[in-house]
């Protein structure tokens, strides 16, 4: 099958698109033809050596935490699939999506939503459970509270705006200029443009922040919370210090392959509760523009790679 690996951390000079042996599916795996895989920041920060999950002693690795495909195989102890079955499917650090074919752990799979094609599926998996364990699991949100969700108009947030107005919180959500309309399509009921608005100036005693920025964005942040609120953040450990004075919880999470958490988020998929947005499709041999894409320019939703 070909795919893409990296063989040393670097730029995207170091994506490689090779022939590699067939994977198979071992005792509760199942084998996916890949038809899309997409694109999130998790991989262009493995390639630059900057994730630590992935160490240079792991080399070589196939990039892509996210795929949308047919299952053409099942490992033994497999129920509840067959083959045919077109799925999609988070996957732990040590497989890749970017490639014709993976095997997949199958409690991590779940069939696809049926209101989506392949393509617009695969960009699903990790940047939903991200913002789902994000806002619920971890941040506890339910209706009735109120919620500041910082990085709203990418791949996480776009869902994480629509997750918590379907679960009737109140939502304040931060983006810039041009994705600030975005925002307020997606069901926010105040987007702030970040580059010309002061957040803490808006928000006050919210319940939670989801904080997909860090840095300067989370030091302002913990005044618009009130005590006993909670604030979770996807790229840094948050100040324990910080937390205590403003008598509030914090703490940083990794998402978690779950298929169950899939089923659920394709339910709200299919009843028109929560809407997709692609940014751009790149074919597989464009990975590394699809990287640079994703890193370096305003999105809108989510990059997608288009395999087979
Ligand atoms: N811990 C985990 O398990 C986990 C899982 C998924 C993602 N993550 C991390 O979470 C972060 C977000 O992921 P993603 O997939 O959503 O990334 P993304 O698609 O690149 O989106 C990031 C968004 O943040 C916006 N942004 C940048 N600076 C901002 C600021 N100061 N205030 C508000 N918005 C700002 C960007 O908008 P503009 O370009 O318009 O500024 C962009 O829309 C990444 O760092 C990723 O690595 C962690």
């Amino acid at each position: 099958m070909k795919a893409i690996r990296i063989h040393e951390f670097g730029g995207p000079e170091v994506l490689k698109l090779e022939d590699l042996p067939d994977p198979q599916p071992q005792a509760g795996e199942v084998l996916i033809e890949i038809r899309a895989a997409s694109v999130n920041p998790v991989d262009y920060k493995i390639r630059e050596g900057k994730y630590p999950a992935v160490k240079q002693d792991q080399l070589p690795v196939v990039l892509g935490r996210d795929v949308a495909g047919a299952i053409t195989a099942l490992g033994a102890e497999v129920s509840g699939f067959k083959e045919g079955d077109e799925v999609y499917a988070m996957l732990p650090p040590d497989r890749g999506g970017y490639a014709e074919k993976v095997a997949a752990i199958a409690t991590a799979v779940a069939r696809k939503p049926a209101s989506l094609d392949l393509i617009w599926a695969a960009s699903v998996p990790l940047a939903a459970l991200t913002a789902w364990q994000g806002l619920f699991d971890h941040g506890g949100l339910h209706g009735g509270q109120s919620v500041l969700i910082h990085g709203a108009a990418g791949g996480v947030g776009h869902f994480a705006v629509q997750f918590a107005k379907a679960k009737g919180a109140k939502v304040f959500a931060t983006a810039s200029g041009d994705m600030k309309a975005f925002v307020e399509e997606l069901g926010a009921d105040r987007a702030i443009d970040y580059k010309a608005e002061r957040f803490e100036d808006i928000v006050h005693d919210v319940d939670l922040v989801y904080d997909l920025i860090g840095g300067e964005t989370q030091d302002r942040s913990w005044q618009v919370l009130k005590r006993g609120g909670t604030l979770i953040c996807t790229v840094q450990a948050p100040d324990e210090v910080k937390a205590a004075e403003y008598g509030v919880t914090a703490k940083r999470y990794t998402a978690q392959p779950s298929g169950e958490q899939l089923r659920e988020i394709g339910n709200l998929i299919d009843a028109g509760k929560v809407k997709v947005t692609l940014d751009q499709v790149f074919p597989l041999a464009e990975a590394a523009e699809a990287e640079r894409h994703l890193e370096q320019d305003h999105l809108k939703g989510k990059v997608v790679l288009e395999i087979g």
